[in-house]
């Protein structure tokens, strides 16, 4: 059935919840405060790189519009979707400001019955206080539910339509039934249980697999001193189907919007309820410090061949993406820049978002992987963009002034490069 649903701030999470259930036939109002990226959206136009969300979101226009007037919007919507940003605050803990405005600008304009479900990712417990306050203003029967996100950037609209999994974290039979009718198309197993859980679950699971990356990290590290190979461990161990392949890759850490704010999120959770979380304030510092140690290799190459220019290839988090929030390449450059080496760098979509997060000094921001590399001392990968792959190495080795390469990703084998003449290291390989 199709059902009329309010999503409630348009971001990355919002915006492709939004278009994704209008691709599944419901009638889908989002809303932004944000009155320029309204008119944008209003005309077709997506403020966010994330493939496949302009071909959707075209294709069923008519299912979706876009307002910033939250009243009209929950007034026409039984389903309202909560998708406003929890960011981290500068000592860990999670800003829930925007969250608790949200919800107490939903709860003003409730006349009817409601589903109140929260995507954003919030602490255990922010379910029963938009219960409360929902009840201040409204007396009748509503709902509210968790119905955390999984949505990685780049491919965020496939994660939604074909996801492991959905968590229904719901306490009431009407709203059950509802959430199972929106999901009703999409085929995965569906997790139903109460809102707390829900909550947790999200944590849960981007701190374990911050933790497996931390852990092959580590892995690497002994490799490296051991001379063995961390991708033949990682492969070795994830064949195990108790450990599973994914999210093994050693490199230089992990970064984005989520994992560092979510592990930092759920540590302060923890030490609220009295608890101290160990292991993940390890999983944290062994993730600065694989950023240390690279920074300090380039430090030993530079001092060898008595260089200063360094080449990063790469700024975003992560490859298809243009997000260099929290990235490791954006901190192992400001590092760099302290050092006071020159920088020279290039990254396929994210140059303009990291000219914001960098200082000026010593650094330029080039149109391609040649230029970035023309008499570099040091080339270091730091995110695997798959057209690097693509790239004619001999020419690449050719424009440095010394052949150093520093893979931060492991994207390449040092086989062929060494056979080019370069002097190749990657994270963990022999
Ligand atoms: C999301 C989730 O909300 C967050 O909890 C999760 O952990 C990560 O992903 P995201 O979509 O990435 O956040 O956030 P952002 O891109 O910052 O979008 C939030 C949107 O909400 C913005 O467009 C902002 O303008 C809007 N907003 C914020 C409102 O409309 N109203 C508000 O009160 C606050
Ligand atoms: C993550 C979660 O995967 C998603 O479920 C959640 O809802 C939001 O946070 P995202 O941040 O978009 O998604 O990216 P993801 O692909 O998970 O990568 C996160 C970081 O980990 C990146 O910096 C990536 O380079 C790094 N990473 C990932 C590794 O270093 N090694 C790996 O094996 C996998």
């Amino acid at each position: 059935m199709k059902r009329k649903i309010a999503i409630i701030g348009t971001g990355y999470v919002g915006l492709t919840t939004g278009t994704a259930l209008a691709y599944l036939g419901h009638k889908v109002i989002c809303v932004d405060k944000n009155n320029v990226k309204i008119k944008k959206l209003r005309r077709g136009i997506i403020p966010i790189y994330e493939p496949g969300l302009d071909k959707i979101l075209k294709k069923h226009h008519k299912n979706i519009d876009f307002t910033t007037d939250l009243k009209d919007a929950v007034k026409k919507s039984e389903v309202i979707f909560i998708c406003v940003g929890t960011p981290s605050k500068k000592d860990g803990r999670i800003e829930m400001k925007y969250f608790h405005l949200a919800v107490r600008d939903i709860a003003k304009e409730v006349q009817d019955y409601k589903v109140i479900v929260n995507k954003s990712t919030v602490p255990v417990g922010a379910g029963e206080w938009t219960q409360k306050e929902i009840k201040k203003y409204y007396k009748s029967k509503f709902s509210v539910v968790s119905n955390p996100e999984f949505l990685r950037e780049g491919s965020a609209v496939k994660d939604f339509l074909e996801p492991d999994r959905i968590i229904i974290g719901v306490e009431d039979e009407k709203a059950k039934e509802i959430m199972l009718d929106i999901y009703s198309l999409i085929k995965a197993p569906k997790i139903i249980t109460d809102v707390k859980s829900a909550e947790l679950i999200k944590y849960a699971a981007n701190a374990f697999l911050a933790t497996k990356i931390s852990f092959i990290n580590e892995i690497a590290n002994i490799c490296e001193r051991a001379k063995a190979d961390v991708k033949k461990v990682a492969e070795g161990i994830g064949l195990d189907k108790r450990i599973g392949p994914k999210f093994l890759n050693a490199g230089i850490g992990y970064g984005g919007s989520c994992f560092p704010k979510d592990i930092d999120g759920l540590i302060q959770i923890a030490n609220y309820k009295k608890y101290n979380f160990q292991l993940l304030n390890a999983v944290v510092k062994v993730n600065e410090n694989q950023q240390k140690l690279f920074v300090q290799k380039i430090k030993k190459i530079l001092k060898r061949v008595n260089g200063n220019t360094i080449c990063i290839w790469g700024l975003a988090f992560k490859p298809n993406t243009d997000d260099v929030r929290k990235s490791p390449a954006i901190e192992i450059i400001k590092q760099l820049q302290k050092l006071n080496y020159k920088i020279q760098t290039y990254d396929p979509v994210a140059v303009e978002n990291a000219t914001k997060e960098l200082p000026k000094k010593n650094i330029k921001f080039c149109k391609n992987p040649f230029e970035a590399v023309k008499n570099a001392d040091v080339l270091a990968l730091v995110t695997e963009w798959p057209e690097f792959s693509e790239l004619d190495m001999r020419k690449v080795k050719k424009l440095m002034r010394h052949p150093y390469f520093l893979d931060g990703r492991n994207q390449f084998e040092s086989k062929e490069l060494k056979k080019l003449g370069f002097y190749y290291e990657g994270i963990g390989r022999r």
